[in-house]
């Protein structure tokens, strides 16, 4: 059977600048679950099944392995560096040294440019890697402006260096948005938020695409493989969302394929991470055809459950009340 997916047929969202880019990429977090080389082996296959875009960063442990993946693929392949779309993220504990960090993954993507880096964490809180759940760093502290816009201009100058093509953000709300976006000299791109039909952020999703900033979702399938520090007994799993479940029934897909679908369509780049070749060859294809219809796309939205599965609760500072302060929910910046 031909698994390969011409990456023409897959519909593009367009950034700030016109430029065209695929409305779905793969993920690489291997979520404690999965080896960085099981991680480079998918982003090869699913290069060459017909994906375009691929999110990577450095705290995935797997940007080394997939550099070497990439230039297998240059020299094995017809397609060239041009045709593919790589991010990466600067993690927290890099805010200061964000050229450092920057020049630390295109070494290890053995790449000369980065097509879109992120600021992962608007905090420069950092935990270990692999870390539980409940565990603090003392020196973590709230939000700060002045701290997210320094890193930021570093973000900015590694675009005048020619190091990166596009910058964005991570993790962000409203109220942080509303503080930074008008201190900017090159706008972010990008918004990579969690966005799935439990947990569709329709306010944050909307404020986005106003400000000409494409949105990109994260775990689009409600991350089932995620580690067990970002598990809680009230958290609602998309695939076995009864609307969910009937509208993958009706379209004889797996659940799953029903979030993707619906996050195409809905207007968010969803980067489902897989590195099983049948899944991320079907979360690829299934954009390409048999669309939801405009009721199913309503009754998506309609069961929004405002589930949010990533709190984020390593990233808080002592004195915080619960991860609830991370993400702004009173309309004000949290503690700053
Ligand atoms: N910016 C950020 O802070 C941030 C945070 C989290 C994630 N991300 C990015 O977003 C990506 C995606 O998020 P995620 O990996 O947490 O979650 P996800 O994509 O929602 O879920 C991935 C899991 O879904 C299952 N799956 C995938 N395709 C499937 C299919 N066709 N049928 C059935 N099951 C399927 C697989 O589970 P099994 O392996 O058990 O089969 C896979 O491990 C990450 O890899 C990372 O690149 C970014």
């Amino acid at each position: 059977m031909d698994h390969k997916i011409n990456p023409v047929d897959v519909p593009k969202r367009k950034l700030y600048t016109g430029e065209e880019i695929p409305v779905v990429g793969l993920g690489t977090f291997g979520s404690d679950k999965y080896t960085p080389e099981q991680v480079s082996n998918a982003v090869f296959g699913a290069i060459l099944s017909g994906y375009r875009l691929i999110d990577c960063a450095s705290v995935y442990q797997n940007e080394d392995r997939i550099g070497e993946v990439l230039q297998r693929i240059f020299k094995e392949s017809e397609i060239k560096r041009e045709e593919l779309f790589i991010t990466s993220k600067v993690w927290n504990d890099m805010h200061r040294e964000v050229l450092r960090s920057c020049e630390k993954s295109l070494k290890d993507l053995q790449l000369d440019h980065i097509d879109l880096y992120f600021v992962h964490w608007p905090f420069p809180n950092y935990h270990a890697p692999g870390c539980s759940g409940d565990s603090r760093n003392p020196d973590s502290r709230p939000f700060s402006i002045n701290e997210f816009m320094d890193t930021w201009k570093q973000c900015e100058e590694l675009v005048d260096k020619g190091l990166v093509r596009y910058i964005g953000m991570s993790n962000m709300t409203i109220p942080k948005l509303e503080a930074v976006l008008p201190l900017c000299r090159i706008k972010p791109a990008a918004l990579e938020m969690e966005c799935h039909p439990g947990f569709q952020q329709e306010e944050l999703f909307a404020y986005a695409l106003e400000h000409g900033i494409q949105p990109i979702g994260y775990c689009p399938i409600g991350s089932p493989s995620r580690p067990e520090r970002d598990r809680t007994s009230e958290d609602v799993a998309d695939t076995q969302m009864a609307e969910i479940v009937e509208i993958a029934e009706a379209h004889h897909v797996h659940p799953a394929v029903v979030c993707l679908k619906w996050a195409a369509q809905r207007g968010q780049i969803p980067i489902p991470f897989s590195v099983k070749e049948p899944q991320y060859v079907s979360n690829l294809k299934c954009v390409t055809e048999d669309p939801l219809t405009p009721e199913e796309m309503e009754k998506i939205r309609k069961a929004d459950k405002n589930c949010r599965l990533i709190k984020g609760q390593v990233f808080l500072w002592q004195g915080a009340s619960g991860w609830e302060d991370l993400w702004d929910l009173d309309g004000k910046i949290t503690g700053a």
